[in-house]
């Protein structure tokens, strides 16, 4: 597609929608963003500090509005897509941890699947771009000497909301083969990086060693996961979005896999705490994908896109990042997010 120059991004007040906003901001001031989000309690307007709310340009001339609703209001979309006529949609919004969707799936099928669903109508509807942001949990797991997931690998999420991510990848490309949606389609590994909330693997595990707490490593820690920075992650997406052929999926896989009992040693090591002290094993949560795993081919062949991040260096900045914001962190472990925790995990956070 040409260049956009009005995005409608939704979930950017989360972790990577809130990075994407940053990215762009930095690297294409040019190109007017609204920002669409409801503000679960994932979503923190802290995330976006230092870029003006209300359109005001920054510095470098870049525009962003945000919007307080849900991707499942149609009336809502059909306004804001009059107002703004948008080129390009990026979808971030979702219920994006595996741990509650095991509590409950109802507001992972709503907005996962259904919202996901109103964003490809309003984009058939005005011809405009949808960048459908996904996983590589859709694929279900490897076996350790399994080669890594193509795109043509076959879809076998093995809980609710991998399984919710694989019914939206489903419905976009079914509106690509029945309608001509133009909609391209990213699966990235696990993200690392700064504004991620702690209940997610490295950020629970860093603010709980800064706070004195063990490491929870679920199972014996033998399952592997694929890191990926997240801003390697935002810049395939624009890569994806900009260039990307419509009704086609893009891996974007991180190259380095880590043993989670790998990443709490060197986590520990980071943070100078004796990984005796430094973590716990709880029992395993159920479904336990035991390894991911992305051949990323496709994106560098097609798309020019390869990660930049070396883990050793972003583990270190990402340690640094949240020693920096405490107060950003300490913030969220209060409130809803601790009852989640003592729920979870069985243990009061004081
Ligand atoms: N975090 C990862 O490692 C990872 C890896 C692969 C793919 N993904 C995908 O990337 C996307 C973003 O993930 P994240 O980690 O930033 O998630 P997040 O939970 O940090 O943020 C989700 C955002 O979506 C908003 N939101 C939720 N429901 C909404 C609704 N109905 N309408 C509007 N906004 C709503 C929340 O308020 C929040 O700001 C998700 O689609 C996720 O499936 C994440």
């Amino acid at each position: 597609m040409a260049l956009p120059r009005t995005l409608l991004i939704t979930g950017g007040a989360g972790f990577i929608g809130s990075n994407f906003v940053h990215f762009l901001s930095h690297f294409h001031p040019e190109v007017q963003v609204v920002n669409l989000d409801k503000l679960t309690y994932a979503g923190n307007l802290k995330n976006l500090e230092g870029i003006p709310l209300d359109g005001s340009p920054t510095p470098a001339g870049f525009r962003h509005t945000f919007v307080h609703g849900d991707i499942q209001d149609r009336r809502l979309l059909a306004e804001l897509f009059v107002r703004y006529r948008f080129d390009g949609v990026v979808n971030f919004a979702a219920e994006s941890h595996v741990d509650r969707s095991l509590q409950g799936a109802d507001e992972f099928i709503r907005t996962n699947v259904l919202g996901a669903h109103e964003l490809m109508r309003v984009c058939l509807e005005h011809r405009c771009r949808l960048l459908q942001v996904s996983t590589d949990e859709v694929y279900g797991q490897l076996m350790p000497d399994e080669p890594p997931f193509t795109e043509e690998s076959p879809l076998r999420p093995r809980n609710p909301y991998a399984a919710t991510k694989a019914a939206a990848d489903l419905m976009a490309l079914s509106y690509f083969e029945s309608f001509g949606l133009d909609v391209v389609i990213t699966r990235s590994s696990n993200n690392y990086g700064p504004r991620q909330f702690p209940e997610k693997f490295l950020p629970l595990a860093i603010t709980n060693l800064l706070e004195g707490r063990a490491i929870p490593v679920y199972g014996t820690g033998e399952n592997v996961r694929e890191w990926l920075h997240v801003e390697d992650n935002c810049r395939g997406i624009w890569m994806a979005l900009t260039r990307g052929r419509s009704g086609e999926v893009y891996n974007l896989g991180g190259r380095d896999e880590v043993q989670n009992i790998e990443m709490a040693r060197r986590l520990c090591e980071l943070l100078g705490v004796d990984p005796e002290q430094g973590i716990r094993f709880v029992r395993d949560r159920p479904g336990h994908d035991l390894r991911y795993a992305l051949d990323s081919s496709k994106a560098k062949r097609e798309l020019g896109w390869e990660p930049q991040w070396e883990l050793s260096r972003g583990l270190e900045e990402l340690v640094r990042w949240y020693r920096e914001n405490e107060e950003w962190w300490q913030e969220i472990r209060s409130g809803e997010y601790r009852k989640y925790y003592e729920r979870h995990y069985g243990e009061k956070i004081d």
